[in-house]
C-alpha cells in the first residue's frame, strides 16, 4: 500500500493525527513531515476510506490527501522525462489531462516543479491544468525532500495545491471572513444554478466541477481528458457505492451517527440556490451578507454591529441590528439558508443554531463556523456538532484553509 500524505493546519496536526488514530486504529503508523503535512506509513487504511471519513466530517482537521508515489533528496531530482513516467506509470492508461499542484512547507508555490511536470508530461501528450482533472499529480517540496504524489480530486477532498486554497482579492471585499465562506460553498459545492434540479440526484458530487458561476481556481475541466472513475490504479483507489462521492450525513437529527452512502441522504435541501432568503448571524461587518448576495439571496444580516457603508444601498439586505436571540422573538420571515459566523464557543453557537430551527424551511441549508477551541478543540467541537446533530443533519465538518482556530461545519434540515 503507498503511504498516504495529509495536509492540515499546522497547530492542529496533534488533533488530526488523534482523529485518524480513533478512526483507524492506534496502531496507525504517522510521521510528519513538515509543519502541515503528515505520511501515514504503516496500517493506512485505503485512500477511499480516509476520503469519506474526512468528507463526512468524522475526521475533522485533515483538509488534503494525496498517495505518496515517489520521494528524493532535493540535491538528487531524477530528470524531469523521469519524474513523468514515474507518474503515468502509476495510471492504468495514458491520460489526455492531468492536474498538477506544487507547494512547498513554506508560502512558496514551488512553480519551478510546476513547470517542470508540466513540460515533461506536455512532451507525453498530456494537457497540463492547475486543477479541474479528475487525476491529480502533487508535489511537495521542502528543504529536505521532494515528494511525489498521485490521487483521484474524488479523494483528494481540495483541488487546491495541499488544499491550500488562493481567492482573488477583490476591492469590493468588506472583510477577511468572506473568504471562509467563499472557501465552503467550493469545497462543498454547495451552490446551484438555475434550473438545476433540487435533488440528491442532482446533488454534485465533490469530484465535480464548482456549479453556480464560481471561477475554478485557475484551470478548467478537460473533456475526456482521463481514465474513467473507478478504472483507476491498484485495489485502494477503486471508489466504493458509499465513497466520498456519495454524499451522506455525518450524524443524523437525534444524535446517531450515520455511515453514510446514497439513499441515505434527506431528500431536499442543503443547497444555495437563487431566489432564497438567507439569515446571516453575527453579520457585521457583512462579508458573508455580501456572499450571500453574490449568490441570489436576500439576506437578513443580525449583528448589533454595523454593515460596512458599501452595502448600505442595497435593498436586498436587511439589517438587524440586535443580537440572534431577540431577532428570534420578533422575527416571521421562514429562511432558506441561516449561516452563523458569530464570535461565541462552539456549544453556544450551536444552541443557537437550535433556536434557528423553527425560522427555517424544510431542507434549510446551515453553514456555521465552530470558533474558539480551548484547552480541547476537538471535543468542543464534537460536543457543538452533537447538539447541532439533535435537529440538523451534519453533512461535513472540517477545518478549511481560511479557517483559523475554528471549523466549518454544513449541515441542513431535513
Ligand atoms: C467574526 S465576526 C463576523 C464576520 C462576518 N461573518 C463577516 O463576514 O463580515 C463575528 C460577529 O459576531 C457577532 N455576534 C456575537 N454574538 C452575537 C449574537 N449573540 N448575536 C448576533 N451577533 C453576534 C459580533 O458582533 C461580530 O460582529
Amino acid at each position: 500500500m503507498l503511504p498516504l500524505l495529509f495536509s492540515v493546519a499546522t497547530d492542529s496536526y496533534n488533533l488530526a493525527v488523534r482523529e485518524l488514530r480513533e478512526e483507524f486504529g492506534r496502531d496507525l503508523g504517522i510521521e510528519r513531515v513538515s509543519g502541515d503535512l503528515g505520511r501515514i506509513v504503516a496500517d493506512a487504511p485505503p485512500i477511499v476510506e480516509l476520503a469519506k471519513a474526512c468528507d463526512v466530517g468524522r475526521i475533522m482537521f485533515v483538509r488534503h490527501l494525496t498517495q505518496e508515489i515517489a520521494t528524493f533528496p532535493p540535491d538528487d531530482i531524477p530528470p524531469a522525462h523521469e519524474l513523468a513516467d514515474l507518474v503515468l506509470a502509476e495510471l492504468p492508461r495514458h491520460p489526455n489531462a492531468l492536474a498538477v499542484q506544487t507547494w512547498t512547507d513554506g508560502a512558496g508555490t514551488g512553480g519551478s516543479f510546476y513547470h517542470l511536470l508540466a513540460d515533461a508530461l506536455g512532451e507525453r501528450g498530456v494537457e497540463v491544468t492547475r486543477s479541474g482533472q479528475d487525476v491529480v499529480v502533487s508535489c511537495f517540496i521542502s528543504r529536505k525532500t521532494v515528494i511525489l504524489g498521485v490521487n483521484l480530486l474524488d479523494y483528494s477532498l481540495s483541488d487546491w495545491p495541499g488544499g491550500r486554497m488562493r481567492l482573488a482579492r477583490s476591492d469590493d471585499r468588506v472583510s477577511r471572513s468572506e473568504f471562509k465562506l467563499e472557501e465552503a460553498i467550493q469545497t462543498f459545492h454547495l451552490a446551484l444554478t438555475p434550473g438545476e434540479p433540487h435533488s440528491p440526484a442532482g446533488h454534485p458530487t465533490p469530484g465535480d466541477p464548482p456549479p453556480g458561476g464560481v471561477p475554478s481556481p485557475g484551470g478548467h475541466s478537460s473533456p475526456g481528458g482521463v481514465p474513467s472513475r473507478g478504472e483507476l490504479p491498484s485495489a485502494g483507489w477503486r471508489p466504493s457505492p458509499g465513497g466520498p462521492s456519495s454524499p451522506g450525513a455525518l450524524h443524523s437529527p437525534g444524535g446517531r451517527l450515520s455511515p453514510g452512502g446514497p439513499g441515505e441522504r434527506p431528500s431536499t435541501g442543503g443547497f444555495l440556490a437563487p431566489g432564497g432568503k438567507a439569515l446571516d448571524l453575527g453579520a457585521s461587518p457583512g462579508g458573508w451578507t455580501r456572499i450571500l448576495r453574490e449568490y441570489g439571496q436576500e439576506v437578513w444580516s443580525v449583528d448589533p454591529g454595523a454593515l460596512d457603508a458599501r452595502l448600505a444601498g442595497d435593498r436586498g439586505i436587511h439589517h438587524v441590528p440586535t443580537t440572534a436571540g431577540r431577532f428570534f422573538h420578533d422575527n416571521r420571515v421562514r429562511f432558506d439558508v441561516v449561516v452563523n459566523d458569530m464570535r461565541m464557543d462552539q456549544v453556544m453557537s450551536a444552541r443557537v443554531m437550535l433556536d434557528a430551527v423553527p425560522h427555517l424551511r424544510r431542507g434549510a441549508l446551515a453553514i456555521v463556523t465552530l470558533k474558539g477551541g480551548g484547552r480541547n478543540p476537538l471535543d468542543s467541537a464534537r460536543r457543538g456538532i452533537e447538539l447541532l446533530a439533535k435537529e440538523y443533519a451534519v453533512l461535513h465538518a472540517r477545518q478549511l484553509h481560511h479557517n483559523r482556530r475554528e471549523l466549518t461545519v454544513i449541515a441542513h434540515l431535513p
